[in-house]
Parts: structure tokens; C-alpha cells; sequence
């Protein structure tokens, strides 16, 4: 089979004007990006978004009981997921699951089991400990491992310990799952605080806070978009 370079100008020339504009083009996109990313997007939290916060009440995510409250005797060592329940403006009930690190990992375990890096004064009675259900790693949600040793990441088998602060135990998570500050009203369980480290998609104190500093501030305006 004959190779041949063609030095026919008007193929070099169609050539060039493909090129020059494929890459106006680009440099067109490039530039149009630049600029949406250059506008500060406006800051809106809906009810169903805002993370879990003082007041909120903890209810079942799934079963018979989805999003009824979550009674202490309902707890077991074994995960029970829930989300939390708050207000909108109009005193209204919301769930906010429309944010998957809402989604929460509530356990009982006997007294006297818990270490580590929990939090025991945001337990209730060093019993009752709720964390975000959300991998820090990726972001899947995260189950009891099927050996009933702590809890285990499906999507690339990160490990935690509920019962140690739900610390990283093994796999490619770098932060445990963050640790949601609870009490005891009656029967309910309520939440005092946010999150007390941050949940997945912000890897540092810093821009946690931050965001809590927006949330703190979308939460003084009574009603309309928050
Ligand atoms: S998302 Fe959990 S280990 Fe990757």
C-alpha cells in the first residue's frame, strides 16, 4: 500500500480553518465558563435542605415507620437509618432529606461500649449516638458490615467504628463519619447542634464553618426561600 503526504494547499488550508476553528471554539466554551464560574452563585437553602439542626426530631428513614419519630425503644445495635425533621417558616413539618448527608446512623449500644472519638456528652446517656450515614469518601451511603463488625462501605469497602466515634477503621476513607450531637425529649430523640465535624464533601473545619455561617444566616430569614 502506497503512503503518500499530500501537499495539496487547499486540503492545507481547509485544514488550517478546521482547526483555528475548532479552537475559536473552544477558547469560546473555555471563556463562557470563566465567566459563569467568576458569578458568585446566590445562596438558597430550602427547608429540605438545611443540615440537621438544634430542635430538629429524628425520624425513621424507611420501613412501616418512615418518618414517624424514632422512639428510644425502637434502637437496637443494629444501624437504624433516619433523617431529621424540622420546621419550615409556617411551623410546618419538613423532613430534610433532600440532602443525602442528612441521611443518619442511629445505634443503642449497652452502656459503657462507647470510646474512642465519641463525643459521649452529644450521646444520650453514653448510649444513643447518631452520625451522618454518608461516606466521606465518595459519598455512598453506608451499612453495618454483614459480619457485625462496625460498618462497611459497599462502594470501595471503607470501614467505620460506630462504636469508637465511627473513626476510619480500613479502605480509602481520610475523615469518620461526622458525629450528630443528640439528646433525649420524652420518648424523642432531638438534635442540640450541628454536625460536630464535617460530613462528606468538605474535608476541612474550615470550610465547614463556613458553610455553617451561611446556613446560620439563610436560617434568620423567616420563611419565603428558606
Ligand atoms: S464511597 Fe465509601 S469507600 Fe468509597
Amino acid at each position: 500500500m502506497t503512503r503518500y503526504k499530500s501537499n495539496d494547499p487547499e486540503l492545507t488550508r481547509r485544514k488550517f480553518v478546521n482547526i483555528a476553528m475548532g479552537t475559536t471554539a473552544t477558547v469560546g466554551v473555555v471563556s463562557l465558563l470563566s465567566t459563569l464560574g467568576s458569578v458568585n452563585p446566590v445562596f438558597k437553602l430550602t427547608p429540605g435542605k438545611m443540615p440537621p439542626m438544634e430542635g430538629d426530631i429524628l425520624v425513621h428513614a424507611e420501613g412501616d415507620k418512615a418518618g414517624q419519630p424514632i422512639a428510644l425503644a425502637d434502637l437496637g445495635e443494629t444501624l437504624t437509618p433516619a433523617w431529621p425533621m424540622g420546621q419550615d417558616a409556617d411551623g410546618n413539618p419538613v423532613i430534610r432529606k433532600a440532602e443525602p448527608n442528612n441521611l443518619l446512623a442511629v445505634y443503642a449500644f449497652p452502656s459503657g461500649q462507647l470510646g474512642g472519638e465519641t463525643k459521649l456528652e452529644a450521646t444520650i446517656d453514653g448510649s444513643v449516638v447518631a452520625y451522618s450515614d454518608i461516606c466521606t469518601h465518595a459519598g455512598c451511603p453506608v451499612p453495618d458490615a454483614k459480619d457485625g463488625n462496625g460498618m462497611f462501605c459497599p462502594c470501595h469497602s471503607g470501614q467505620y467504628a460506630p462504636k469508637e466515634g465511627a473513626i476510619v477503621k480500613g479502605g480509602p476513607p481520610q475523615h469518620k463519619l461526622a458525629q450528630l450531637p443528640i439528646k433525649a425529649d420524652g420518648d424523642k430523640i432531638v438534635v442540640t447542634d450541628f454536625f460536630l465535624s464535617p460530613p462528606f464533601g468538605y474535608t476541612t473545619e474550615e470550610a465547614w464553618e463556613a458553610y455553617l455561617d451561611k446556613v446560620r444566616d439563610a436560617a434568620k430569614l423567616k420563611g419565603k426561600d428558606t
